[in-house]
């Protein structure tokens, strides 16, 4: 018999009750306890999504000794303060996307996971999902040849309203940190850091990009074009475009369902099959993060502390070609 652990969430927002559902998949997860800046709201998230417990406060939530592990779900400019909050107080925490608003902040919430012991992963589904991961196996094992261009987008037409997170500048907002992650992190997976970029970017109204276009180079020549928007809609596909054929993560490509493969001298595109999954797909890193738990280890050795660095680097360096800034942190 597997140990049972004690989740707890951090953050009663939309990610969060889809988190739950898929948490409910998972027999060695046991759904303890949620907390919000409210406890009303606090309460009716337990109701619903069936919590034990409910706080008004985070940190009531990390003073509870029955609580084994916390999902951060708050915005990204909040990500290091909570994270901090519950490492200090010896909670193992899963962490959502982005994982901080830059590097620093990062860093620091490693450097936090060490000197305490404790557990943090950075909450990057698409990582865990059996069909990316199954594209990742093709492109590793060179059926296609050498990997020479990426192309992945994610964009949609996002409500146009200030006091939402998504063009909230105090709250991290702006499609890259948000939806342009997950086209970086494709590239990221497959070619690691570029050494070179350039972007194009347009701010929306209230300051907070809301396009932006990215160009990254890489020393062995390979290339990625990259998009993310909230002002229109896009196919959410990524292409890996190799030396003998490409392969295609189709629409939503960062959860995929389909994929599509192509070599030279067929005459169409053949589906590679991909397993049906329960849910949504959140459960799988939420059960990696308790194997990782038995195993008595701090760091994923899947979606590395090196992993998360690497990524907000990157988007470090998106956002200063592009002139992002978040004030109060950078
Ligand atoms: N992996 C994925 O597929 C995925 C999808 C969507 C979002 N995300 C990530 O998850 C995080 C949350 O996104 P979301 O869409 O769930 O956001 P959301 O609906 O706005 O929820 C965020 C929650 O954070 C809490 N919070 C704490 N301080 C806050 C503040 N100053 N302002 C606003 N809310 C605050 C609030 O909960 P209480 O009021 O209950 O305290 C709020 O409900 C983001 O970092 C996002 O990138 C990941």
């Amino acid at each position: 018999m597997k140990k049972q652990y004690n989740w707890a969430i951090l953050g009663c927002g939309k990610i969060a009750r889809k988190f739950s559902e898929d948490l409910k998949l998972l027999p060695q997860a046991n759904l303890y306890a949620a907390a919000s800046r409210n406890i009303e709201r606090a309460q009716e998230f337990a109701n619903e999504l069936g919590y034990q417990k409910a706080y008004g406060s985070y940190t009531e939530l990390v003073q509870d000794p029955q609580v084994d592990v916390i999902y951060i779900a708050t915005p990204h400019s909040h990500h290091h303060e909570h994270a901090l909050l519950c490492l200090r107080h010896k909670k193992a925490v899963l962490c959502e996307k982005a994982f901080a608003i830059n590097l620093r902040e990062a860093q620091e919430m490693v450097a936090c996971a060490k000197e305490n012991n404790t557990f943090l992963m950075e909450a990057f589904w698409t990582r865990f999902q059996p069909s990316f991961l199954k594209a990742r196996e093709i492109l590793q094992a060179e059926k296609l040849g050498k990997l020479k261009m990426v192309r992945s987008d994610f964009a949609f037409n996002a409500e146009k309203n200030a006091d939402k997170r998504l063009y909230n500048t105090d709250l991290g907002g702006g499609s890259l940190l948000d939806i342009g992650i997950y086209p970086v992190f494709a590239s990221l997976m497959a070619l690691g850091k570029p050494s070179e970029l350039k972007t194009m970017v347009n701010f929306g109204f209230t300051g907070a990009e809301e396009s932006i276009l990215m160009s990254f180079k890489y020393p062995n020549g390979a290339m990625a074009s990259l998009a993310s928007s909230f002002a229109s809609h896009s196919s959410i596909q990524t292409e890996y475009w190799c030396e003998k054929g490409y392969l295609r993560l189709n629409k939503r490509w960062f959860a995929p369902t389909q994929i599509s493969i192509w070599e030279a001298g067929m005459d169409h595109e053949e589906a590679v099959p991909v397993e049906e999954i329960e849910g949504k797909g959140y459960q799988f890193e939420a059960e990696h993060v308790m194997q990782c738990l038995d195993n008595g280890q701090i760091e994923s050795p899947k979606m590395s502390f090196q992993t998360s660095l690497d990524l907000i680097e990157t988007l470090d360096k998106v956002r200063a070609d592009a002139g992002i800034v978040f004030a109060g942190h950078d």
